[in-house]
């Protein structure tokens, strides 16, 4: 089954083909990122309005490199939440209106599904059960997966999300949007140890987080202290340690607590490269494993989609008539491919 995968959830523009026997054929990404940084973040009009013109060339662009084209598809998936609703609402438009012209099936596809199961796309995909540690701009949730579908949730950040907490500190220090590698890059010439910021929630018993008092710690330490040249850097680098950390530690708990020796990482916060450090140095010790997505599927992608899709495109789930997006999904109503 060859699928073609779209995203449009936030700022940017993805699309893929994923064939079911041979893979991954090609994606496509537009980033927005150029249009939003005036703004400090996604201004959501600008954002619908930019996938609105980018879509139809990225698909262009796309079935050329693929080698195939709109005949040779068997199904269309799209992110149909959760996200920003105006976004959205373009993706599944035109995913909905394509299928239709083709007379082929279509599904909505839940983003972080897409992000969880990220890592199936790679030559050594993670087997069941495993442990999922989502880290995104809008969340921040432990996971136990029994199968495609089957997820229970183990712990989630009761306030900001883990990408959100980078976000506002970048903010803070004056980096560019979006703050997630712009305060690791900085935190390369910085010292984790000069403040000794809080790891949330790890003296208390289970598995949820929270960032905002970290948030906070940032802010004071940037209001307080005397400035010196080395000051952003250092409050980067010791931020960072302190989030990073508190993320691992959770992992950590949740292998040990379910007993499972597999964990998966997705969404942009998995990019980081000190959290992969500290997962890897974690999982070595409690001889378990991590598997992360390729780099450019850490972040929003097309082919996350596209494959999270076809999954339930094989399993002969689609949509009805009416084309309908869902702003807030909680990812723990999805059920098994083809059991709706
Ligand atoms: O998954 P994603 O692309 O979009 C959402 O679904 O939210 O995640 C974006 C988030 C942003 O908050 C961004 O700052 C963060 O991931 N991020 C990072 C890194 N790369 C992206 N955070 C920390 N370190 C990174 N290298
Ligand atoms: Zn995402």
């Amino acid at each position: 089954m060859r699928v073609l995968g779209i995203e449009t959830s936030c700022d940017e523009t993805g699309v893929a083909v994923y064939d079911s026997e041979k893979g991954l054929l090609a994606h496509k990404l537009y980033s927005q990122i150029d249009l939003h940084a005036d703004y400090g973040g996604v201004v959501p009009e600008l954002a619908s309005r930019d996938h609105v013109r980018k879509l139809i060339p990225l698909l262009r662009e796309l079935l050329a490199e693929a080698g195939t084209s709109l005949e040779a598809l068997d199904g269309i998936a799209y992110t149909a939440g959760p996200g920003l609703a105006g976004a959205l609402m373009v993706g599944a438009v035109f995913g909905r209106s394509l299928a239709w012209s083709l007379g082929l099936p279509s599904v909505g596809v839940h983003h972080m599904e897409g992000h969880l199961l990220a890592p199936m796309l790679e030559p050594a995909p993670p087997g069941f059960p495993f442990i999922a540690l989502l880290v995104s701009g809008g969340h921040t949730q432990l996971m136990r997966v029994d199968g495609i579908g089957r997820y229970a949730l183990l712990g989630e950040s009761i306030d900001d999300a883990a990408g959100e907490a980078f976000d506002k500190v970048a903010k803070m220090l004056k980096l560019d949007y979006p703050g997630g590698p712009a305060v690791a890059r900085l935190a390369e010439a910085g010292d984790s140890e000069r403040f000794d910021f809080p790891r949330p929630m790890l003296d208390r018993p289970g598995l949820d987080f929270s960032f905002s008092g970290l948030k906070t710690s940032v802010m004071n330490a940037l209001r307080t202290t005397d400035d010196y040249p080395g000051k952003p850097a250092d409050i980067a680098a010791s931020f960072q340690a302190a989030a990073v950390d508190t993320l691992a530690r959770k992992c950590e708990r949740a292998l040990k607590e379910t007993g499972v020796k597999r964990l998966v990482v997705a969404g942009g916060v998995s990019a980081n490269k000190l959290l992969r450090a500290k997962l890897g140095e974690m999982v070595a010790r409690r001889r378990a494993e991590v598997f992360y997505p390729a780099l450019p599927f850490c972040t929003d992608n097309g082919a996350m989609i596209a494959f999270a899709g076809c999954q339930r495109l094989l399993a002969g789930e689609h949509e009805g008539m009416g084309i309908t997006v869902r702003p807030r999904w909680p990812m723990t109503e999805l059920q098994a491919p083809g059991a709706a």
